[in-house]
């Protein structure tokens, strides 16, 4: 994992693989961003001309290699676009330092050093920046032998040196410590989401929970077939059971002696959705790991609470089942009695996430918190609606939906409002059950938000993040988001949790 630590070094003297400095756009051409004042000493107060001369342009995810100037014991520079300027009196917002931060960070893959000269006013930027770079410099490698040769990549970073923050400075500690806890559990989101699915099936990601779990002092229940039966878990039985991995719901409870609110989390963990005996054709299901990106999501943010010591309560929820075909499946045309008591005939075994949410919702509702967020990758109707980067949000509650919306945007998680039109309900009526798991085709992403709610107790606030887009990026690496999972919506649910503590969130 890759080290991150404040430092008053002045760039030249510093020890290291490379010095990454910022640069802007200008209205005539690039500008170099506050923080590399040293660096463009250096060069005569010329930095700025050679990175035109360069054809740099300060254009978001621009990178510039150059040679250091004599005398600096690093031997290259590092330019990274910043994107536009910042008006007068305004300085680089967080999400375009978290990129630049990400892009540089991944361009030193290999290097085991590097110091970070870009713009910090105060220690939020230090927090953006520091994330921007843990987060740019993840590789999943654990079935690579990495360096062997150069097909097989590069190790990550090693380190990260923040010139410029303030190492004695209690806000600047405190930004680099939650910048490294949410991206190293953001990481191991993306791992869990990267692992193929024959070695992460339902068991062995409830025991990766079970062991950080207890890692952190936070409590953890697993509940396996037996206990799902007995239980009356008819969801996530039903959408488990044709497998020979059998299905878990894992709860993770973190509490703070001092917390007055209590938030629950509930993550779809489809392991693997082949769509069961309404099976998917080829290719729709090679990237289908990444079905349990939403449980991934819940854990990570849990864990990251517990390790920030937030001041709230979080129950995660982990609905964990893998979805096959076989002579034990769920048929099109069976109905499910479900953990709530209501009963859903499955007309199709691929809308196989409400299903087992459904159960994991009523379960989390039980105790009655003051919100509940649930997160999965349920709908391609979400990905048509938004496209691959920007997540829908649904909630039974218009504030509560601008809550989760605003903290997105602070945290740099696209996201967008999307509504549960009531008149949808009717397309999921069934003659057999109370309801059917399938309704209209158009807005197949708000029916299956309509179906949840169905599920939400009486009188609780809740809301739903369809993440099926941005949860699994199969274009190349941007900003600080690599390559496969992407571990989106932590950072949204580490937000709403740090809110909650402080009472700023209802
Ligand atoms: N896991 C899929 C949704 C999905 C699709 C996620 C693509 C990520 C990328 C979900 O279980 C599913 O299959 N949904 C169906 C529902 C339909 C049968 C009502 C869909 O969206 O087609
Ligand atoms: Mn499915
Ligand atoms: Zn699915």
């Amino acid at each position: 994992m890759t080290a991150l630590t404040l430092s008053t070094a002045a760039a030249p003297g510093l020890r290291a693989d490379a010095i990454v400095v910022g640069v802007a756009k200008g209205g005539k051409g690039p500008v170099v961003a506050p923080g590399a004042e040293a660096v463009d000493k250096a060069y005569d107060g010329r930095l700025a001309d050679v990175l035109g001369t360069l054809g740099a342009s300060g254009a978001e995810g621009e990178v510039t290699k150059l040679p250091a100037p004599a005398g600096f014991k690093a031997p290259i520079v590092v330019a990274v676009g910043l994107g536009a300027l910042p008006e007068k009196d305004e300085t680089f917002g967080a999400e375009s330092l978290r990129r630049a931060a990400g892009v540089a960070a991944r361009t030193l893959a290999g290097a085991k050093k590097a110091a970070f000269a870009l713009p910090i006013e105060d220690a939020a930027d230090a927090g953006a920046i520091g994330e921007g770079a843990l987060l740019g410099a993840y590789a999943f490698d654990a079935y690579k032998e990495i360096g062997k040769d150069a097909k097989n990549g590069k190790a990550p970073l090693g380190e990260v040196a923040l010139l410029g923050g303030k190492p004695r400075d209690a806000a600047y500690k405190a930004a680099v410590a939650r910048a490294t806890a949410v991206s190293e559990e953001l990481n191991r989101a993306r791992d869990l989401i990267n692992t193929p699915p024959n070695d992460l099936n339902p068991e062995a990601f409830a025991a990766v929970a079970q062991a950080a779990a207890e890692e952190h002092g936070i409590k953890v229940q697993v509940l396996d077939v037996k206990a799902l039966e007995k239980g009356g878990y008819g969801g996530i039985l039903g959408v488990g059971i044709g497998s020979v991995a059998g299905p878990r719901l894992v709860k993770l409870t973190y509490t703070h002696e001092a917390a007055s609110k209590h938030l629950a989390f509930v993550g779809k963990g489809i392991t693997y959705d082949s769509g069961g005996i309404s099976l998917k054709p080829a290719g729709h299901n090679e990237t289908m790991k990444c079905d349990m990106s939403g449980a991934a999501a819940v854990f990570a943010a849990v864990v990251a609470a517990a390790r920030l010591g937030l001041e709230v309560n979080v129950t995660g929820w982990l609905a964990l089942a893998e979805n096959m075909p076989s002579g034990s499946a769920t048929r099109p045309g069976d109905v499910l009695r479900m953990y709530s008591g209501k009963t859903v005939e499955v007309l199709n075994t691929d809308a196989e996430g409400r299903l087992v949410l459904a159960d994991a919702l009523w379960a989390a509702s039980a105790e009655k918190p003051d919100a509940i967020v649930d997160v999965a990758t349920l709908t391609g109707a979400m990905m048509l609606a938004l496209g691959n980067r920007t997540y829908g949000i649904m909630a039974n509650d218009d504030a509560f939906r601008s809550a989760v919306h605003e903290a997105a945007e602070e945290v740099g998680e696209p996201a967008w409002p999307m509504p549960l039109p009531d008149h949808l309900k009717k397309g999921m009526e069934s003659p057999t059950a109370d309801i059917a798991n399938m309704g209209e085709r158009y807005g197949g992403g708000l029916v299956a938000g309509l179906f949840l709610r169905e599920f939400v107790g009486e009188g609780i606030t809740w809301a739903h993040l369809d993440i099926a887009g941005p949860a699994f990026n199969e274009g190349g690496p941007f900003g600080y988001t690599p390559k496969g999972g992407t571990g989106t919506a932590v950072r949204t649910l580490v937000r709403l949790a740090e809110l909650t503590a402080v009472g700023d969130l209802g």
